[in-house]
């Protein structure tokens, strides 16, 4: 089914004034099969299943069933994904398959595969799987097949890429382009970022790639104050070309920029612009020749596979950039066709509810045991909690139940000699996403092999423990055996991966995509909304002039709240703050 015809984002957005006067939406229909997960029978199953999964003793399990390292463990697209160190049996995966059948997940992923405005609080179409889907697709928006936009897009960023890395595209005094320095944030950063470090070995090593995306005036200082503006080219990447950080940004490179260069019209050799937003980026100064489009189907969250990945494509060429989307159309392929047993997002998902909603685990750690991947924790903090970090569900009732967890992580094996301690034995368990691929890209050495040692020993080590019993037995003082002794049962997933490249990575990311959605589909939260972010922006724009105009601007009162919007009032923490602020800069 065609998508609905797209509402006028502010005109659909919830306003975070105290007041309002524009006519509201109408609320959006949640479809009725969209049911509450709790009603469930599997919801009240689980509940009574978590009793015995709570106290579960790994040890007892795989000793009762010697086949349970293969029986829950399966490979789909050259990733073996190992779900038996979790607190499940049987009967909890069982029941965990009920859960996503009676919450119907599959009928919700068709509405979205199929372009319906499943982003109900903002009536659009989510379409990411469209980024990736081939020249010869029909995926349809308000009736039109948008197919022939999303290639001749890439088409056009090939051309663009492909001048860059050749040196035929040349700046405004004739020499080559040495650094693309990226300024985005959120969705229009970390997923650049991310695919650019993952993908380095990959990549034009005569190209630097750079990423400009805090506000905070020293990241566009460090990123740049070794480069030259007659061989940089900024890619500014907004989705609304509003966002305060990259316009901020944008302005401080255009300034940067043609102080050297002198001349306005270098803009046009020196800055491309990624938006969905056409009239700001000529508003900007860039002419709209120089820009890539994309669409309100795509989530920011979800776009680094639209013209945001310019810079990975500038970095890794066009045929590595079509690797890495053709790697992502085949997990949503696998998604959209393997059956939930031997799913690997569907898996991930229950499993991650399992942990979430019943056994009460708060966090997920994400340890990859690649170097390369050493941004995929951020990227993964943004996808998961941005999409699933919500309080309530679909029709703004309250959730009755645990949504998304803390996702947090580092690359192993550095993580072990700093956070690994409280894993496993710290108060709360965290469950864990070990991540590896067994063929490395560089044998250095004895390297891989000790790495993969590592990875295989943690999973054993958190999963199993080391008893008291088995600490006496080494000899230990007995008032030493509690400090040494290793509780287990701390699940984890193992995703052991043939081999790093663009397509291997775009499988990975669209694996722990359409976790999400699953994720969110039972949770039954909007995954494509972020209204969270609002509020902090308002206020922030509002305490801007009241940092550096005059005193009078800051006032303190005792009655309000932070969201007043009628003066300039603050609570007097926030008044004390800005004031010791002011103070602090002799204002
Ligand atoms: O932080 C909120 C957010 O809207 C993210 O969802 C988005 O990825 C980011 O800001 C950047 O937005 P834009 O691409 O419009 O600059």
């Amino acid at each position: 089914m065609a998508a609905k015809k797209k509402t006028n984002r502010s005109s659909a957005a919830p306003s975070t004034k105290v007041a309002t006067t524009s006519a509201q939406p109408a609320a959006p229909v949640v479809p009725a099969w969209h049911i509450e997960p709790d009603r469930t029978k599997a919801w009240k199953k689980l509940t009574a299943l978590a009793k015995r999964g709570k106290k579960m003793d790994l040890r007892s399990a795989f000793a009762k069933d010697r086949t349970r390292g293969t029986k829950f463990a399966f490979d789909a697209l050259g990733i073996h994904l190992d779900y038996s160190k979790n607190l499940v049996d049987t009967a909890t995966m069982d029941a965990l398959f009920a859960l996503a059948s009676e919450c119907a997940v599959a009928k919700h992923m068709k509405a979205m595969f199929a372009g319906e405005a499943i982003n109900l609080t903002e009536n659009r179409a989510v379409l990411h799987t469209a980024l990736r889907a081939p020249k010869n697709a029909v995926i349809k928006v308000d009736g039109r097949n948008i197919m022939p936009d999303v290639h001749g897009v890439l088409d056009r960023m090939e051309k663009f890429a492909n001048a860059v890395r050749s040196g035929a595209w040349r700046g405004h005094t004739g020499k080559r382009i040495r650094t693309v320095v990226n300024i985005g944030i959120g969705g229009s950063d970390l997923g650049p970022v991310m695919a650019y470090e993952a993908l380095k070995d990959f990549s034009e090593r005569s190209i630097d790639c750079r990423y400009v995306s805090n506000i905070d005036g020293e990241d566009f200082y460090e990123k740049t104050r070794d480069l030259d503006p007659e061989e940089t080219m900024f890619v500014v990447s907004s989705k609304t070309f509003t966002t305060l950080e990259t316009m901020t940004n944008a302005q401080t490179a255009r300034a940067w920029s043609l102080k050297k260069l002198k001349d306005p019209a270098a803009v046009a050799k020196h800055f491309v612009a990624v938006s969905t937003n056409g009239a700001e980026v000529s508003k900007f100064g860039i002419d709209t020749d120089n820009m890539f489009g994309f669409w309100d189907w795509v989530g920011g969250r979800y776009s680094m596979d639209s013209a945001i990945g310019l810079s990975t494509m500038i970095a890794i060429g066009p045929a590595g950039f079509r690797e890495l989307l053709a790697g992502f159309h085949d997990m949503d392929e696998h998604f959209r066709t393997a059956p939930a047993k031997k799913n690997l997002p569907f898996i991930m998902a229950l499993i991650g509810i399992w942990n979430r909603d019943f056994l009460g685990f708060e966090t997920v750690a994400v340890l990859p045991y690649c170097q390369y991947l050493h941004r995929l924790s951020a990227y993964l903090q943004q996808l998961e909690m941005e999409s699933n970090g919500k309080r309530v569900q679909l029709d703004g009732t309250p959730c009755r139940w645990q949504t998304s967890p803390v996702i947090w992580g580092e690359p192993g094996t550095n993580g072990q000699h700093a956070f690994y301690q409280m894993i496993h034995q710290g108060t709360s368990p965290v469950p864990c996403d070990l991540i590896a691929f067994a063929q490395p890209l560089h044998d250095v050495g004895a390297h891989h092999d000790i790495l993969m040692a590592n990875i295989f020993a943690q999973g054993e080590a958190l999963a199993f423990g080391k008893t008291p019993a088995e600490v006496r037995a080494e000899g230990n003082p007995a008032w030493l055996v509690p400090h040494r002794t290793f509780p287990g049962n701390r699940p984890t997933n193992t995703l052991l991966c043939e081999k790093l490249s663009p397509r291997m990575l775009g499988r990975i990311i669209a694996l722990y995509e359409h976790k999400v959605f699953v994720q969110g589909s039972i949770w039954r939260v909007n995954s494509f909304d972020q209204w969270g972010v609002e509020l902090g922006k308002v206020l922030a724009k509002r305490i801007i002039p009241e940092l550096s105009g005059p005193k009078s601007t800051a006032k303190s009162t005792s009655k309000s709240t932070t969201t007043s919007t009628s003066t300039s009032t603050h609570d007097s923490s926030t008044s004390a703050l800005i004031a010791k602020y002011r103070a602090l800069r002799g204002r």
